[in-house]
């Protein structure tokens, strides 16, 4: 049954949504390089902008997902529009090209976290990931500030490349600007925040981890951190007291990172 399923959402998508080629341009402006992602929820280009003379990032909304759709779009690009920040992408413009909805960004250098660990196999050390943490962490704070909470910080939705890191993908994010019901649950949806950087952390460090991963075993037997790591990933996943500040937590990140340089 499940299979008939998936069989009708595919031929659905093939007939609602029109997908576009390499060399193709759209909108007679975007020249297509490659496909970067095929999505559910949305299909991403890589182009060149033949106006600017640069790469970009275009993304196109499924129309098979309208229903679903229509609200992250308008979401993810009121807030791009809105944000100003080195690590995150800028909006360029929104746009219709033959009944399809676009909208397109700059192109951000380097591999999303996923595919760093589990294509790539890096390893970090636990000063690299708190580093690493560190700049989502800043990122955290300037969106906090300007009232945007993101809602889906995971590792495939932030680049890496060499020292830089870039947050993306604000399509299931909040704007309290513009939602109402958000404001009531500001301090959830901060904590919801929180919480996906101490998860993130742990993806990071787990990394370097050799042995075999028991359901039984915690990570707090599995990973041998020192003991502020330990304390701001507690508080973090809300085992201990949870941060209510976003500036509490970098301070207590850049207060490790000391720590675990001087005992090396
Ligand atoms: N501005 C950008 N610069 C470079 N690469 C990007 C950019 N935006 C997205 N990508 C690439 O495309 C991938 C998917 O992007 P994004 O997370 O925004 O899509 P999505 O809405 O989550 O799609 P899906 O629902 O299919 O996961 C990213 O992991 C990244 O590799
Ligand atoms: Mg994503």
């Amino acid at each position: 049954m499940e299979i008939i399923h998936w069989l009708i959402k595919k031929a659905r998508q093939r007939i609602m949504d029109q997908q576009y080629s390499i060399d193709q341009t759209l909108a007679g402006r975007y020249k297509i390089e490659n496909v970067l992602q095929n999505g559910s929820y949305g299909i991403i280009y890589l182009c060149w902008d033949l106006s600017a003379n640069q790469r970009c990032v275009v993304k196109q909304m499924r129309k098979s997902k309208k229903k679903e759709n229509t609200e992250n779009y308008k979401q993810e690009t009121t807030i791009l529009q809105l944000l100003d920040h080195a690590g995150i992408p800028k909006l360029i413009e929104t746009f219709e090209y033959e009944g399809e909805q676009f909208f397109t960004m700059e192109f951000v250098e380097g591999k999303n976290v996923e595919d760093t660990l589990f294509d790539t196999k890096q390893k970090y050390s636990e000063k690299e990931c708190l580093e690493i943490v560190k700049k989502l962490t800043a990122i955290i704070c300037y969106i906090h500030e300007k009232s945007v909470f993101h809602g889906d910080i995971r590792i495939p939705n932030v680049l890496l490349h060499q020292d830089e890191l870039h947050l993306i993908d604000f399509g299931l994010a909040h704007n309290l600007h513009t939602d109402d019901k958000a404001k009531e649950h500001q301090e959830q949806l901060a904590r919801d925040d929180f919480f996906d950087i101490g998860d993130f952390l742990l993806f990071l460090l787990y990394s370097s981890y050799d042995g075999e991963t028991k359901r039984s075993r915690p990570w707090t037997e599995e990973l041998s951190l020192h003991p502020k790591t330990t304390h701001i990933l507690k508080r973090l996943l809300q085992i201990e007291s949870p941060y209510h500040q976003c500036e509490a937590i970098l301070a207590d990140i850049g207060e490790a990172i000391s720590l675990l340089s001087a005992s090396h």
